[in-house]
């Protein structure tokens, strides 16, 4: 069986590239039933999830047993000014690879995010809880989840957050450059979250690949902090002496309006594979010890 990967520049992709590279992470190993077939790991120039006709063409060549969907328009604030373009990348190109799918019996793993619900809860978000997006991000996501229900039966949404992995940008990263070039940091305190290991994911999306518990998950680092806290840990792990000092979304103006609130409950990994991921402060430290010693992941 061919394993397609989709995105395959973005963080995301590169951890699972790792972890099929590795056989194994700190959760376990990766199921034997992946290296029976190719795996293949390509971004845009190879595949873009625009083009039902490029879809289809290379579906056709390449016959992938599983997709997974990483790619997606990520700058939550650029989407604002270019609608049509998180539209076309964030709903259509899943929708192109769930019919795809469909025609050649494929299962689908898609990602999406947790900035489909507006955050007005006061309790983690279930599976079944309904979404209501804010802003153009998560509306262009939302719509991708339809499709993909809509157009494909042997489908895997998975919704995650915060998300931060060993290659591309990420907020740990930020933190980490901004803490050697600034005394004082200033972080919002005021939007609650989900901070995710891309390698956890990753191995959460295998897991399920090779299963038939199809259906909408929640896979997030365990338990939630503000974005404030979040530093403070990054902060804490790397014994930096820079100081921080909490804000609030109102201080800090960005183009996109963000959920205040968008921890995620994991029912469905729960009820189904089980629930590995760790508490957030595990496993960001683990990525700061790989991180801090240099340890080659890919
Ligand atoms: N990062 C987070 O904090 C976060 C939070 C919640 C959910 N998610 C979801 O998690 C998934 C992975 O995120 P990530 O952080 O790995 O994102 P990422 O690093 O931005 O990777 C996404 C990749 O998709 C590519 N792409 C854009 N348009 C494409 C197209 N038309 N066809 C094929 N590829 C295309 C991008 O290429 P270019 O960069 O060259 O355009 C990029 O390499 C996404 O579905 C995202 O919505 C992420």
């Amino acid at each position: 069986m061919n394993i397609l990967i989709t995105g395959g520049k973005g963080q995301l992709a590169n951890s699972i590239m790792d972890l099929f590279k590795r056989r194994e992470c700190s959760l376990g190993k990766v199921d034997e039933i992946y290296f029976h077939g190719q795996i293949f790991c390509v971004d845009k120039h190879h595949l873009d999830i625009t083009s039902l006709e490029h879809v289809k063409s290379y579906f056709k060549k390449i016959k992938p047993g599983i997709v997974i969907n990483t790619a997606a328009y990520t700058h939550v604030d650029d989407c604002e000014s270019n609608i049509d373009l998180a539209y076309k990348i964030n709903a259509l190109g899943p929708r192109n690879l769930s019919i795809i799918c469909e025609e050649i019996q494929a299962k689908l793993i898609h990602i999406s995010t947790d900035y489909v619900f507006d955050g007005k809860s006061k309790i983690p978000y279930k599976e079944f809880d309904s979404p209501h997006p804010i802003n153009i991000y998560g509306k262009s996501k939302y719509l991708g989840e339809e499709y993909v229900k809509q157009f494909c039966s042997k489908y895997f949404i998975l919704r995650t957050s915060w998300l931060y992995g060993h290659k591309g940008k990420n907020f740990v990263k930020t933190i980490l450059k901004a803490s050697k070039e600034k005394e004082v940091l200033r972080v919002v305190n005021d939007q609650i979250g989900n901070p995710t290991y891309a390698e956890d994911l990753a191995y959460h999306i295998l897991k399920l690949g090779p299963t038939k518990e199809y259906g909408i998950y929640h896979c997030t680092g365990n338990d939630s902090c503000s974005w404030y806290e979040f530093a403070k840990a990054i902060l804490q792990y790397t014994n930096s002496n820079c100081k921080i000092q909490p804000t609030s979304s109102s201080d800090y103006k960005s183009v996109a309006t963000r959920p205040n609130y968008s921890t995620l409950d994991h029912m469905m990994l729960r009820c189904t594979i089980g629930d590995k991921m760790r508490h957030w402060k595990v496993a960001l430290e683990d990525f700061i010890n790989n991180y801090e010693r240099n340890v080659p992941l890919s």
